[in-house]
């Protein structure tokens, strides 16, 4: 390997800058030359590059967002598109690639690993933390800290009229986003699509908390939650108990954004340093990801295939301090 590219795709996390650094500058310490990608797979597409010296990535470890640009490519997802990415790298010589994203820029690696012989490392940044294999994407813990903030904000507000808010924070398909900030919030109760929860359970559980001993409730609801979201949910609650002073907050984007925390910086800067060592080691279709602490190599295959789950220590953490 001589010349590698790396991209971030899929939604922005804050760290990937920090990602896209080490990247930058673990490439150049091992001699190697090093291209930015714009806008995703697009910018493989369309041949939208830029050759990355070590200052070009000064002073991003700090920054939100992505210095490269995000998009999720919908050409990608063809054959043709696909061809087209490939045929770039080919004239320009671009010999292996790192992708920094989501579950949908993996799978879009996986068949691309597949169909040419292109090596492909990638670093989870996402959010949603939803990545099996690894037990933090990049994003995750400032995306907490974000909704944190938020939250304490919003209950001073829900203490001084002693009302019920059902908050929505984002995680289209998983609640860790909803169960750790719920727990970090001392909310009075977490809804998570890994976790039936009935409008009636619900309805019951605010009786004993919020109506016979509490000044303000807080519900956080995870956006994937199958009671429909905030807003839905709410209204069934007022249905049933019109005495009850409701109101809804849905969080949204600003939890993509800022600077990212010590935490993802160092995630970050882990494993993008691991990402090009992996190519150098000759890895050609893996995400690299921390267990315990220490860098693991999975298979694209697993992480796309498998779900992650949940701790349960965590549903039982909450269940307990929250009555
Ligand atoms: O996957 C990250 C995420 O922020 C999800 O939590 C959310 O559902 C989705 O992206 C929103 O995507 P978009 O910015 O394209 O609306």
């Amino acid at each position: 390997i001589k010349k590698i590219g790396v991209l971030t795709s899929g939604g922005d996390a804050p760290g990937m800058n920090a990602a896209i650094r080490a990247v930058v500058r673990t490439a150049i310490f091992n001699k190697l030359e090093v291209v930015g990608i714009k806008q995703g797979y697009e910018g493989l597409i369309n041949g939208d590059f830029k050759k990355m010296k070590s200052h070009d990535v000064s002073n991003i470890i700090g920054k939100g967002g992505t210095i490269l640009r995000s998009a999720r490519s919908q050409e990608f997802r063809t054959v043709e598109g696909r061809q087209k990415a490939y045929q770039q790298m080919l004239d320009n010589k671009i010999d292996a690639l790192v992708v920094i994203g989501g579950d949908g820029t993996f799978s879009g690696a996986r068949i691309f690993t597949q169909e040419h012989d292109i090596p492909v490392v990638g670093i989870p940044g996402t959010i949603d933390n939803d990545l099996y294999g690894t037990d933090y994407t990049i994003g995750y813990d400032t995306a907490i800290n974000t909704v944190i903030d938020a939250v304490d904000k919003i209950r001073d507000t829900a203490s001084a009229h002693n009302r019920l808010f059902f908050i929505e924070v984002m995680g289209r398909d998983a609640g860790f986003i909803a169960l750790r900030s719920g727990i970090a919030t001392g909310a009075e109760a977490i809804l998570i699509p890994e976790k039936e929860t009935h409008a009636k359970e619900l309805q019951s559980y605010l009786e004993k908390g919020y109506k016979e001993h509490k000044s303000s409730g807080i519900v956080i609801v995870a956006e994937g939650d199958k009671s429909g979201g905030a807003y839905t949910i709410a209204k069934e609650i007022e249905k049933e108990h019109p005495e009850y002073d409701i109101r809804v907050s849905i969080l949204g984007h600003m939890q993509r954004g800022g600077s990212p925390s010590a935490f993802d910086r160092v995630t970050a800067s882990t494993l993008g340093v691991a990402a090009v060592e992996a190519l150098l080691d000759d890895q050609k279709s893996i995400m690299v990801g921390l267990v315990h602490g220490d860098v693991t190599h999975v298979p694209f295959n697993k992480t796309i295939k498998n779900k992650k789950k949940v701790k349960d220590t965590y549903l039982h953490i909450n269940e307990i301090l929250s009555i």
